[in-house]
């Protein structure tokens, strides 16, 4: 079977009426007629609006929506774990939707170079939109080299991957070769203490057929203690984008099969982690530079609409998240129990 994302002018109100205000995407071998209810743009941009109160409206809507999408029995928690103790096999840190160059970003570079001196690390996770608007290489000193110069100097190693605005220019090839994205291909692997990471390119026109039957074969093969992936688009959110349908449909049946315990995302510009679904966290750190609003889902464990990044802990039996603000400090804790694979 061939996978294949397209623009569309539909959408799909149901599961994610706030994405319609953007690109949409249709996915041709699950296009079922009767679970979705399809406007087009224009009706939308007439019927709706964008912004204001109908804007907050219409986000309540899609978490009604979006939690009615979730089989319950599908959301445990890891309460029963116990706290753990000692130093974490790996630390590691994770941000998205920061290549701006603005205020926000620097306040949230900052925090991360205050954190780390409390807390070390020495890897950071970017999940795309790595330079705003176009990808354009040119401004990497604007919105990477000098935000971050602090923890570069330091020897903090990013790993990114390509959000949709990266690939605006020449798809994203410049970013691929630059050194300080550690990302020498579009979908890769790589191994960091007792985890392995999978990086995905989630974009549109990514090479979907060839990309998910390479993450079959690694995941299967992976003989991590820990499988962690991650890729700029959203699956399950709160957001203005909502729960991703297609992306779902896609990857979740993987995930499930082979234990992946957690997915790092951005797109969405704010903070998320879900609840524990059928063994996998979704873990959203897009408040990297700008925020737009987040409401809540029946599988929320925490959400908010803040500058922040995440921070991840790794023990042997539990990985520890945390939402850190641009004050340095914590704003959010939960742990993540180690899926039965
Ligand atoms: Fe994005």
């Amino acid at each position: 079977m061939r996978y294949s994302l397209s623009d569309s002018e539909t959408c799909n109100v149901a599961e994610s009426p706030n994405r319609c205000s953007s690109t949409n995407l249709s996915l041709f071998f699950s296009a079922t007629a009767g679970d979705m209810m399809s406007l087009n743009r224009r009706q939308l941009l007439t019927g709706f609006g964008l912004t204001g109160v109908l804007g907050l409206s219409v986000l309540a809507w899609q978490r009604r929506l979006a939690g009615a999408a979730i089989a319950p029995q599908m959301i445990s928690s890891a309460a029963n774990l116990q706290s753990p103790q000692g130093e974490p096999l790996l630390r590691f840190a994770a941000v998205a939707d920061a290549g701006m160059g603005n205020a926000g970003q620097y306040a949230v570079a900052n925090a991360m170079t205050a954190y780390r001196q409390q807390q070390p690390f020495s890897l950071v996770i970017l999940a795309g939109d790595n330079i705003y608007t176009n990808g354009e290489i040119e401004k990497i000193a604007a919105v990477f080299e000098r935000p971050y110069a602090t923890l570069l100097a330091q020897n903090v190693s990013f790993r990114a991957c390509l959000g949709n605005h990266d690939i605006r220019t020449a798809n994203g090839t410049a970013q691929l070769a630059y050194p300080g994205f550690n990302l020498p291909a579009r979908y890769h692997s790589f191994q960091q203490g007792p985890v392995q990471f999978f990086v995905l390119d989630t974009n549109n026109n990514a090479d979907w057929t060839t990309q998910l039957q390479w993450l079959d074969r690694e995941l299967a093969a992976s003989t991590a203690s820990w499988k962690i992936v991650f890729g700029h688009h959203q699956i399950y959110s709160s957001g203005r984008y909502g729960i991703d349908r297609q992306r779902r449909q896609l990857l979740v049946p993987h995930f499930r099969q082979h234990g992946v315990a957690l997915y790092i995302n951005g797109h969405e510009h704010h903070y998320e982690r879900s609840q524990s679904l059928d063994g996998t966290t979704y873990l959203i750190c897009g408040g990297g530079a700008n925020l737009r609003p987040v409401g809540r889902s029946p599988w929320t464990a925490y959400a908010t609409s803040q500058l922040s990044f995440a921070i991840f802990e790794v023990y042997a039996d539990q990985i520890v998240v945390s939402g850190i603000g641009t004050d340095a400090r914590p704003f959010d804790h939960g742990a993540i129990a180690r899926p039965v694979a």
